[in-house]
């Protein structure tokens, strides 16, 4: 059974205030990576797998995609997201993607942020997106990068000089992770990298490009706080497509 740590009261006060969240897609600085593995969206249908607050569902339609349905654990995360949403041709549904089943050939495109990382079975994910997509379909997907969540188990550490560093614990074994980031004990599932790229490849996807995250200079230059995200990879970006 999911955690759903977006309904803790504590948890949802402290990530709705995140500059993402506050100010939508712009507030993140993968977002420009993440449209460059974006395919052309007009008339697409998509499914936006823990859609969050929405906003990646409302830009797709912003870019003439036909249709989206947004899927996500928490009633908190749904009901902001229908909240800031007037379009009919958008859809917020609660669902466990531990569980979800989608109809079959229906989508052109499944997108999701951040979310797979949260879900145990990634396998039986994969492999029903695999059956939802239409041939040529696309799945584009950013989880934390496999080597930030085996560094960040425990946290930084201040080395001499004071510089942050990341020591990566047990990056080989694979399972429950837990951190403590607005609340206490929120479970993340770690999987190499192998074995997320390779779950892909089983489900008969093909893979287009793979990213891992770094700010650019000028984002570095306008945020410093960024310049630690040149330490380690923070973020695995997917692009594949169903054969
Ligand atoms: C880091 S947030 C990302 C939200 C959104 N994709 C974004 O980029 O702003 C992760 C989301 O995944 C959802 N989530 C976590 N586990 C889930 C699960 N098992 N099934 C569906 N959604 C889940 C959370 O409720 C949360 O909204």
């Amino acid at each position: 059974m999911a955690q759903n740590i977006y309904d803790n009261p504590d948890f949802f006060a402290g990530y709705s205030q995140l500059p993402r969240q506050v100010d939508g897609l712009d507030g993140a600085p993968e977002w420009s990576a993440i449209q460059a593995l974006l395919p052309g969206l007009s008339g697409k249908r998509v499914a936006d797998l823990g859609c969050g607050f929405g906003w990646a569902s409302r830009w797709f339609r912003s870019q003439r995609a036909a249709s989206v349905l947004g899927f996500d654990l928490s009633q908190n995360m749904i009901e902001r997201a229908r909240a800031d949403t007037e379009d009919p041709a958008i859809e917020y549904r609660i669902a466990d993607l531990e569980t979800l089943e989608l109809p079959e050939a229906a989508f052109d495109l499944v997108y999701s942020a951040l979310t797979f990382h949260y879900v145990q079975d990634f396998g039986r994910l994969i492999r029903m997106i695999h059956r939802a997509l239409t041939p040529g379909g696309d799945l584009v997907f950013t989880i934390e990068h496999p080597i930030f969540m085996a560094a960040a188990h425990p946290h930084w550490t201040l080395d001499e000089d004071g510089r942050k560093t990341w020591p990566v614990n047990g990056y080989s074994i694979e399972g429950e992770r837990r951190t403590d980031w607005f609340a206490k004990g929120v479970l993340k599932h770690h999987r190499t990298l192998a074995t997320t790229l390779n779950a892909l490849i089983g489900a008969d996807f093909a893979l287009r490009r793979i990213e891992e995250f770094a700010p650019t200079p000028d984002q570095i230059a306008a945020m410093p706080g960024l310049a630690e995200e040149m330490e380690r990879p923070m973020m695995l970006m997917v692009s594949a497509f169903r054969r």
